[in-house]
């Protein structure tokens, strides 16, 4: 298949760079002018507890209603907004339905969602269909169903629904982004990436019981926490703006990391160290795109291993791999043979948004300021009730990589199809230009 959509890259860049540009730079003077953004909350655990932490620090937002199962962790963080803002956030809590109540409010714009994965499609479904915006953690779908579910809810109601994924705001993967669209790498053929983290500490809980994800690990094989790797690879590709993804493979090694977590930690007679984890350590994904670009994505979790996204970024004049920070470029017809670090090249492409952003982010923290300047995004979005530059089919693409794997995996690394979520639209979508813009 060759319909790929032909970009002229300098025109297009120089017209993406300016208006990003004049639209990033315009923030700091214009937020606080801005209708300020109404919040609710739901799943206040570590991570709602972090991204509140950051919401508080922006100007505007005001966080009236806030939801936990477990009622001291919303009431823990009604007291943080009260006492950071003098703000009331109204508490919803003590059951697991308590959140369709926050949705019944009619005073909120967007609800952010940061429960564990299997609530996330129906909370952020159900938030477009009260008229809110959702911003849902990742990945925002684990089933086909609920990947079409968002698309459909969003497409019936006009209202965006946007993922939260972080790294696609890191600070390299969008100066690479602006590199690929200069076509520093030449034409992008090949990604690696993965979520390579050693994550066995989530497993368990305080009583030596199998926490969320730690029932995930036990009864499914496959990857369930692609979004972190395919966000920027599939931006670097363009999918569903030009290209898409058709096809994929998925394998998985035994499954050996868990248990041995669980003899050490709560010994070897314990019924956690006694039973057999169905997610192998080591989960491999091979997918294959309409334009016939391959991605190879890690998922491996449950590995004594430092953090490693590994984005490997190849094109047919040069290389970039997050592993070592390193690039190899084609120059004047030489060979790229050896590694460079990437900072000058950091230098050289600033990418817009983090050039207007980069004091506040470096301040507030999270992943080095990624937050920050994805929440930029996402309240820029709800403001202008616009699609962020992370749309619903990019939250569906994404996250169906959990059960379109896991079911490859369960057929022996059989061929899966992948739906176009688009439904074709990806052929006349354009590339986003840079990021934010
Ligand atoms: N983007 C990132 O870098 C990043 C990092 C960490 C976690 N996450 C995502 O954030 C989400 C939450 O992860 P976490 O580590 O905070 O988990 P957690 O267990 O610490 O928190 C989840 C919270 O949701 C609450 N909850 C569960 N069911 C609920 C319901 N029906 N209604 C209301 N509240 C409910 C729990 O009581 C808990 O407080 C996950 O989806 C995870 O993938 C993303």
């Amino acid at each position: 298949m060759n319909d790929r959509i032909k970009v002229p890259r300098r025109s297009f860049l120089k017209t993406s760079l300016v208006a990003s540009a004049a639209l990033a730079l315009g923030h700091a003077s214009a937020q606080d002018k801005l209708q300020p953004v109404r919040l609710g909350m739901i799943g206040m655990g570590n991570r709602g507890g972090s991204l509140l932490g950051m919401l508080l620090e922006f100007p505007g937002v005001d966080i009236r209603a806030v939801c936990d199962l477990l009622p001291d962790r919303a009431q823990n963080a009604a007291r943080r907004i009260e006492q950071h803002s003098g703000g009331l956030a109204e508490v919803y809590a003590g059951s697991e339905l308590a959140w369709q109540k926050l949705l019944g409010r009619a005073d909120l714009d967007a609800v952010i969602i940061a429960t564990p994965w299997d609530w996330h499609s129906r909370m952020a479904v159900a938030t477009m269909r009260a008229g809110k915006y959702p911003g849902v953690e990742v990945p925002a779908a684990v089933t086909l169903r609920e990947c079409w579910d968002l698309v459909h809810a969003s497409e019936q109601t006009g209202i965006p629904c946007m993922m939260l994924e972080n790294v696609c705001y890191f600070q390299r993967v969008l100066t690479l982004l602006r590199m690929v669209r200069e076509g520093a790498f030449g034409d992008v053929l090949h990604c690696e990436a993965g979520y390579q983290h050693d994550c066995r500490f989530l497993m368990l809980d305080a009583q030596g019981k199998l926490t969320w994800r730690g029932r995930w690990s036990a009864n499914v094989n496959g990857n369930l926490y692609p979004t972190h790797a395919i966000g920027p690879v599939a931006q670097w590709m363009n999918i569903n703006r030009g290209d898409r993804f058709v096809s994929l493979v998925s394998l998985s090694t035994p499954a050996r990391g868990l248990k041995q977590y669980a003899v050490e930690k709560l010994g070897a007679d314990h019924e956690l160290a006694r039973r057999d984890y169905a997610q192998g350590d080591i989960n491999t994904t091979l997918l294959k795109t309409a334009n016939g670009l391959t991605v190879t994505l890690y998922y491996n979790i449950l590995s004594p291993r430092p953090y490693d996204l590994i984005l490997r970024l190849q094109g047919d004049k040069g290389i970039y791999l997050d592993t070592n920070k390193s690039i190899s470029l084609e120059k004047g017809g030489k060979s790229a043979d050896q590694w460079e670090p990437f900072e000058p090249y950091q230098q050289k492409y600033p990418h817009p948004l983090w050039q207007a952003l980069s004091a506040d982010a470096a301040k507030s923290g999270g992943h080095e300021g990624a937050e920050y300047v994805m929440f930029h995004d996402f309240l820029k979005a709800v403001r202008n009730k616009a699609p962020a530059p992370q749309t619903v089919y990019d939250a569906a693409t994404w996250s169906a990589i959990v059960p379109l794997s896991i079911e490859s995996v369960a057929h022996h690394g059989k061929p899966v199809e992948f739906p176009d979520f688009t439904q074709g639209k990806w052929k006349k979508t354009m590339p986003l230009p840079v990021y934010g813009a």
